[in-house]
């Protein structure tokens, strides 16, 4: 068979299941902006179909589809170079996640470490969307042939089931259809820590705020949770590797390398040696920077939700330019009558 070359594209999503965090940013919008350009066409999505596998109050959940686009386009997403939207006006994805479900086995689904997290011991009483959630986010990127999906390490397993999902329909219908999608999960921050635990992961979920910065959060309450932050007694080292074992320290400098977009190397280059005590107000400094004007920004386009519709309503437009023959192409591989 010829090998098909695809389109340089990039695809990602974030569920507006309410609350942006520095985790959100650093592992995901940041290097999604950095992915805007000539080399890639680009489409972000606010996957709302994915956010009610949970309960979600419906006019909760509108204002945080806002919100997000909001956090996007403050972040420097710009509709004039990305395609910006939310899962639902774009009928496609779910089109393709219903084929996707028939090719999926349950199997493999079972493995998925982030369907035990949530559904947590109650598994009988979790939503069928919930299991089915990784095929539905394959459908997402797949039915852009999206080539590249930066993402945070958390969702690693869910790309490695879209290469999966992928290579079966290929596969089954003798056909080199979908790509081979690849994970972009590079940077000093793929997996941002807990401010009060630097075990686990920082999430918008975790009961106690003081352990999470939030994208609305102002300068006086980063530059205390950044003061509060559980560090250890020892002095900065020199070099990576003195950052082994050292988990809430190692967060801070990850975090710190890339707000100000540089190595972990450099940044210990320039503060090895320091206590917490006069790194911690150098690492508040910066984040307030990085983050005080993305947030003013969110705030001023959520005063204006009629033209946060309207460049999603565009974005839908010229998404299903590309994914409306993806879908039927696929319909006409897997046996559909096409209208005529
Ligand atoms: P979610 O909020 O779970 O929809 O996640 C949206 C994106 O943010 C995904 O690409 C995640 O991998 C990324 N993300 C979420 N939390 C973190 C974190 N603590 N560190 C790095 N990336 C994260
Ligand atoms: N599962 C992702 C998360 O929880 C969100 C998501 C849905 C996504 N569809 C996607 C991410 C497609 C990348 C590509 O963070």
């Amino acid at each position: 068979m010829t090998q098909t070359t695809f389109t340089p594209r990039v695809f990602s999503g974030i569920q507006p299941s309410g609350g942006l965090t520095l985790g959100n940013y650093l592992g995901a919008i940041k290097r999604f902006v950095d992915m805007q350009g000539p080399d890639f066409e680009t489409v972000y999505c606010m996957v709302d179909l994915h956010a009610i596998t949970v309960w979600q109050n419906p006019a909760d959940l509108i204002h945080n589809t806002r919100e997000l686009c909001a956090g996007f386009i403050a972040s420097g997403i710009d509709p004039a170079k990305s395609i910006l939207i939310n899962q639902s006006q774009v009928p496609e994805h779910a089109q393709l996640g219903w084929v996707f479900n028939c090719v999926a086995r349950m199997g493999w689904m079972q493995r998925m470490t982030q369907f035990k997290d949530k559904a947590g011991k109650n598994a009988q009483n979790a939503s069928l969307g919930l299991f089915g959630y990784p095929a539905l986010m394959a459908a997402d990127i797949l039915v852009y042939h999206a080539t590249h999906v930066p993402v945070g390490e958390d969702q690693k397993q869910h790309l490695e089931l879209t290469r999966d999902i992928a290579a079966k329909f290929n596969h089954d219908y003798g056909v080199d259809f979908f790509p081979m999608t690849e994970p972009v999960i590079e940077g000093a921050a793929t997996r941002v820590m807990s401010l009060r635990d630097g075990t686990k992961k920082m999430s918008k979920s975790d009961p106690s705020d003081a352990s999470r910065i939030n994208m609305t959060d102002d300068a006086d309450a980063i530059a205390r949770k950044i003061r509060k932050a559980k560090t250890d007694p020892d002095a900065l080292p020199s070099e990576a590797k003195g950052l082994e074992d050292r988990p809430e320290a190692r967060n801070l400098i990850n975090i710190y390398a890339a707000l100000s977009d540089q190595t972990v190397d450099q940044v210990l280059a320039e503060v090895g040696g320091k206590q917490f005590g006069a790194f911690k107000p150098m690492l508040a400094e910066l984040a307030v920077a990085k983050l005080g004007p993305i947030s003013a920004e969110m705030a001023r386009l959520m005063d204006e939700p009629d033209e946060i519709d309207r460049i999603l309503t565009a974005g839908s437009l010229r998404a299903r330019e590309i994914t409306a023959p993806i879908l039927r192409k696929t319909y006409d591989i897997v046996g559909m009558v096409a209208p005529v």
